[in-house]
């Protein structure tokens, strides 16, 4: 079993962006616990972390994945783009965010990729990441 995560725009800049919101892990130390995460499932997961909206709509094309996690960041709320390719490709989609969404600015409590995901994960810092793991493989094993 495969799983993608993709981290999206600005994530590359964890634990120096916006700490108070964003808390202070980097990347690297977020795809650790992605990795022991998901060899304690029995989970392949691949990480990338993308800048361009181009790049992202290549990775979910390309659909080399079973289940897709992903942190659009900010093209969460802007980009129909990345919402029909996830409609696209047909493979269940996993919405995850660090901080809750739904608790900050008006603009970010719109989310595209909601539409078209098995679910939203918001709120929970790195832990958001790894219950979507946890989330892929039960939606995997239910099939
Ligand atoms: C984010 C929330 C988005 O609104 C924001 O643009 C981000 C990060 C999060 O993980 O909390 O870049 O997706």
């Amino acid at each position: 079993m495969k799983v993608l995560v993709i981290h999206g725009p600005n994530l590359n800049l964890l634990g120096k962006r916006e700490t108070a919101v964003y808390g202070t892990k980097s990347l690297k130390e977020i795809n650790k616990a992605i990795a022991a995460v998901a060899s304690e499932l029995g989970i392949k997961a691949k990480a990338v972390q993308l800048n361009s909206e181009g790049e992202i709509l290549d990775y979910i094309q390309k659909g080399d994945y079973d289940v897709l996690v992903i942190n659009p960041a900010a093209y969460t709320h802007t980009s129909v783009a990345i919402r029909d390719a996830i409609a696209a490709v047909d493979k269940p989609a996993i919405e995850v965010h660090l901080s809750n969404i739904h608790k900050r600015e008006e603009f970010r409590r719109k989310s595209f990729v909601a539409e078209v995901a098995a679910g939203q994960i918001s709120g929970f810092g790195t832990e958001s990441y790894l219950l979507a793991l946890r989330a892929a493989k039960s939606i995997l094993s239910e099939k």
